[in-house]
Formats: C-alpha cells, sequence, structure tokens
C-alpha cells in the first residue's frame, strides 16, 4: 500500500516532463529555456534570495542566494536601519555550484554573526556591480516574552498559467499584511509538486519574492521534495537551496534540526522514510536525536514539524510507520503541539498519549493537520474517531497564526478571506481552551 503513492506517480511525472520539454517553457523564471539548451534561470544577478537561521535568532541571520556559474565571489552588504548607507558592513558568501535537471547554478550562503538583537537591518546580496533589490529583516530581542510566527501548509502546484504559486503567494502575503509582527515562518514540506524538477523551484522562488527574503523560512521537507521526471530520489535541490541549521543528526543534516526562539523549542523531522527507503532506514538515527535533542531542552513549550500525519484525514491513508516511530519520544517528553501537513486537510486530536486521548494537554500531546496555502485539495478528506476537530478546506488556502508567551500558547487558523476555521490555546497549568470554531459543513 505504501508504495502506491510512488507508482501512481510515475505517469503524471512522465506527462508533466513531456509537456515541459515540447512547449520548451520554463514556466515562472522569466526566462525562456529552449529545448536545445535549456537554462537554470540563474543569470549573474543574485535571485533566489532566502532569510534562515542556523544560529542565535538574536544575534545572526543566514542569507542563501543564486547566481548563474560565472560568479566567483558574492558577498551580503548589511547595515542596521531601513536603509543601505556607504557605510554598510560587507560578509563574504561561501558557494557551492548545484546541478539540477536544468544545468548548474551557484548557490551562496552566508550567515551574518554579531548582530543588534532587536534591530532591523538593511541588507542587500550580490557583487560588483551585480545586486539584489535591498531589503531588510529584523533580529530577534535578547529576551523574547512573547512572539508570533506563521505556519502555511503545502504550498505545492502546478506550474503551468500565468501565475504559477500564486496562490501561495496571495496566501503568505495575506498573513504576513494580517500579522506585520511575526517574526517568522514554517512552510510544512511540499513545497513544490516535484522537487526535483528545477523549473518548479524557479517559479515557486519567483512567487516567494518579496516573502522570503524579509521574513526567516524555516521549512520542512515533504515527499514532493523527492519527486523528479524520471525518479524518486533524495530531496537534493531542497537540501541545496536552503542553508538550515547543521544540528541534526548525522547523514540527515537539513533534513532534521532544531531551534529555539523565545520560550519555544522547535524541532524538524523529516517523516518520508517511504520515498528513502533505498538510502536505508533514515528513522532510528532520528529517533535518536530526537530523544537527545528534546532531553536536553529546557524549553517552556515544545513544537515538532514533520510532513506525513500521525493522526491524517485521507480517507484510506495511516502513517502508521511515522506514528510508530515519532509519537511515544514526542509524547514522552511533554512535546505539546505536532504539525503535520500532506493530506491538506484540517485536523486535530485531543492531547494523545500511545494512541489514547487525554484530558489536558499537560498529559498529553496535540496533533494537528494544517491543511494548505497552494491549490491542491482532497475531497477524500473525513473526519476520523481520533479527530476532535476536523474541517476540508476544499473552498481556499489557509493559514496559521501562532501567538506564544511564556504561560499561554493560542493557534488560530484561517481562511485566505480572513475566516477563522479554528482557534484555542493551552496554558502553561495544562488546561485547553476553545476559542473560536468554523463547523463543519455536511456534504449535500
Ligand atoms: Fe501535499
Ligand atoms: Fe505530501
Amino acid at each position: 500500500m505504501k508504495n502506491l503513492g510512488i507508482r501512481t506517480l510515475a505517469l503524471p511525472a512522465l506527462v508533466c516532463c513531456l509537456s515541459l520539454s515540447m512547449t520548451g517553457q520554463t514556466p515562472g523564471t522569466g526566462a525562456t529555456a529552449t529545448a536545445e539548451a535549456p537554462t537554470t534561470g540563474a543569470s549573474a544577478t543574485p535571485d533566489h534570495v532566502t532569510l534562515t537561521w542556523t544560529g542565535d535568532p538574536a544575534t545572526t541571520m543566514t542569507v542563501t542566494w543564486r547566481t548563474d556559474a560565472t560568479v566567483e565571489a558574492g558577498f551580503v552588504e548589511y547595515e542596521k536601519g531601513a536603509t543601505l548607507s556607504g557605510k554598510a558592513l560587507r560578509a563574504p558568501g561561501t558557494a557551492h555550484d548545484f546541478t539540477s535537471d536544468l544545468g548548474t547554478a551557484r548557490v551562496f550562503s552566508a550567515t551574518l554573526t554579531g548582530l543588534t538583537p532587536g534591530k532591523r537591518y538593511a541588507y542587500r546580496v550580490g557583487g560588483g556591480d551585480r545586486w539584489s533589490e535591498t531589503s531588510s529583516f529584523e533580529t530577534a530581542r535578547k529576551k523574547v516574552d512573547r512572539f508570533k510566527f506563521l505556519l502555511f501548509g503545502d504550498s505545492q502546484a502546478p506550474i503551468t498559467g500565468d501565475a504559477p504559486f500564486g496562490l501561495w503567494r496571495r496566501t503568505a502575503l495575506r498573513a504576513i499584511g494580517e500579522n506585520p509582527d511575526a517574526r517568522f515562518m514554517v512552510i510544512n514540506g511540499d513545497l513544490t509538486d516535484w522537487g526535483l524538477m528545477q523549473a518548479h523551484w524557479n517559479a515557486w522562488f519567483a512567487a516567494s519574492r518579496g516573502i522570503i527574503d524579509r521574513l526567516p523560512l524555516m521549512p520542512v521537507s515533504g515527499n514532493h521534495e523527492h519527486y523528479g521526471s524520471r525518479k524518486v530520489s533524495r530531496q537534493d535541490y531542497y537540501l541545496e537551496q536552503f542553508t538550515l541549521p547543521a544540528n541534526g543528526p548525522e547523514g540527515l543534516r537539513g533534513q532534521a534540526y532544531a531551534y529555539d526562539y523565545g520560550p519555544v523549542h522547535f524541532v524538524v523531522l523529516d517523516s518520508q522514510q517511504v520515498e528513502q527507503r533505498q538510502q536505508g532506514d533514515i528513522l532510528t538515527a532520528q529517533k535518536e536525536w530526537l530523544e537527545r535533542d528534546l532531553a536536553a531542552s529546557k524549553a517552556p513549550w515544545k513544537i515538532a514539524f514533520f510532513h506525513r500525519p500521525p493522526y491524517g484525514t485521507k480517507l484510506n491513508r495511516d502513517e502508521t510507520e511515522i506514528r510508530e516511530a515519532f509519537c511515544p519520544i514526542l509524547e514522552r517528553h511533554g512535546v505539546d503541539l505536532v504539525f503535520n501537513a500532506h493530506d491538506h486537510g484540517i485536523a486535530r486530536t485531543p492531547p494523545m498519549k500511545s494512541g489514547v486521548a487525554m484530558k489536558k494537554p499537560s498529559e498529553g500531546t496535540i496533533y494537528l493537520v494544517v491543511g494548505q496555502s497552494g491549490g491542491k485539495t482532497y475531497k477524500d478528506n473525513v473526519r476520523k474517531e481520533f479527530h476532535s476537530f476536523f474541517y476540508n478546506p476544499l473552498d481556499q488556502t489557509n493559514y496559521w497564526v501562532l501567538e506564544v508567551s511564556k504561560k499561554k500558547l493560542a493557534v488560530r487558523v484561517l481562511k485566505l478571506d480572513g475566516t477563522t476555521i479554528d482557534s484555542f490555546e493551552i496554558d502553561s497549568k495544562g488546561n485547553f481552551k476553545q476559542k473560536e470554531q468554523l463547523q463543519e459543513k455536511k456534504a449535500a
């Protein structure tokens, strides 16, 4: 059963590949690739500028960007304030060549260190007379008592049409516009439809411009990061293009990692064992790492992200292997919330412990499925026996807003038009409080 998803993908993958090569288009890149000479879409002018953290959010920022392979050196110019003057500091980027199905590009990244906490910095990337637009970011305060972050489900979409990933862009811009105080964002896997086809990433990065170069993105790897025109393989394009904390298990760096922001310890896991059978067992190393990582954290709140849901919404789909691997460890170490994706439904369990629903959040872990920020939906999402809330977001994309303080964790998921789908709080005493909730419409 588990391999069915991959087998059924083989045909659309081929069709997709054929249609691309026949039209000679590189959708969403602004570049035209000819059948004779496909291009990466990169040029000597930087693009794909992305903010992540690989260090302390108060004093560091990691910037990643792309050029073509002619560019020898790249820098980040940065300066406190909203604009760059002639006094900007300069940090050199380290480069690696990234070869995709469209050829070889160069990916640069630099981690700015020694930044002042709680300050806005202007920055641009490039060198010589080739620079990105000036953008800006804000460092975390030294002591964060409360903060807000944004969470999105699968942004995957076809890359046909005039505005590939347009729904993702609209959803992200709406979420940021409504929450200008959000400090960073998470996408819970399946960023693109075909993660081993660079045209998809070019379209995704083009749609994410002005978003991920202003707000750090801490992404999660999903199964679609493994799919290409001819193969299911390691999520190399994802790993090559995002610079992520290198504190995960040996051999799985970037696929699993952890970071802290204020009173929260965040862990990110890779649930794509099905796609990585050929690489062997990716779960045992993560389990050992997760056990150690969670045991070492004294953070008041713990939140985990991974793509495949242990308590999912899709009919006839059950991620037993992932549930058995990760849930006992997450629950033993008091992880408060686990966010999953993949099923494109929205759901929440009661606090769970060893498969049993508990009364209070302090007694178990709440598992949530986060819906989608792109156009893909599933009609066969259903409420299952373990769900205390379920909604199938067939009509609109959605986004999550999480407000955290030491005493309270407030969670809200909204439709693109601002309608609240579910909203609740848990507090440090272990209580659960339901806020607004949209009632599921019965099928006609
Ligand atoms: Fe998905
Ligand atoms: Fe998925």
